[in-house]
């Protein structure tokens, strides 16, 4: 059994950096934030077909890895009430664009919706991008997500886009042949 490395903290142990609300905000009674661990990925991934209102043969968990749980932890934020799972934001800052934040995935339990907990969960992953020197936050959606639209247009991102797909600016072929994306960004 390896010796703890006091420099390489184990994600959501005691030692895993604390997370502080931005100023003037609050969560919802009893939602406790913690950092997400590797044991999170099944319990995460199973809630996204469900939470995103995709058929349960989305393939979009698979966009999102157990590495994210295993080497993003520390970047990243998961909300548990009474009723388990609440809502997550899985992010990093940019190893190669080191004044870049990126917001993975974000998604916020149905009935916990528009009471403004995305808007803490990004306002505190804004702020520890701030600290660690980070300058500006990104992110993407597909065309199709209008909600994820609205709400990133609501947290001040700029949409952007090199052609209009299905009315909405996105880049064509972003991510692959028919794999169009639109990107936000904004600075911090
Ligand atoms: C998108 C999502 C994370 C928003 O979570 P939320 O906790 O309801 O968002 P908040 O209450 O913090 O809203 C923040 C702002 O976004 C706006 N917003 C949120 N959802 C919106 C929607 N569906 N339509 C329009 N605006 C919306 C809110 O009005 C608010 O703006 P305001 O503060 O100016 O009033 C949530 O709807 C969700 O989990 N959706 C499914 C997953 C998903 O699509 N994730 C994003 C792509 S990875």
């Amino acid at each position: 059994m390896p010796e703890p490395n006091p420099a390489h903290p184990t994600p959501g142990a005691p030692d895993a950096p604390s997370i502080a609300l931005p100023a003037g905000a609050a969560l919802p009674p009893g939602l406790v934030l913690r950092r997400p661990t590797p044991d999170d990925h099944g319990p995460v991934t199973a809630v996204i077909a469900d939470w995103w209102g995709l058929p349960p043969t989305t393939h979009l968990p698979l966009l999102l890895p157990r590495l994210f749980f295993q080497h993003f932890a520390d970047t990243s934020f998961l909300g548990e009430d009474d009723a388990g799972l609440a809502a997550f934001l899985i992010g990093f800052h940019s190893s190669s664009r080191p004044e870049v934040a990126y917001i993975h995935f974000v998604g916020v339990r149905p009935d916990l919706r528009t009471s403004g907990l995305a808007r803490t969960l990004y306002g505190a992953f804004f702020d520890e991008a701030r600290a660690a020197g980070c300058t500006r936050v990104e992110a993407i959606t597909g065309p199709g997500n209008r909600r994820s639209q609205a709400f990133h247009r609501a947290m001040g991102f700029e949409l952007t886009g090199d052609t209009e797909i299905d009315g909405v600016r996105a880049w064509r072929d972003y991510d692959g042949p028919g794999e169009h994306r639109v990107a936000f960004t904004r600075t911090i």
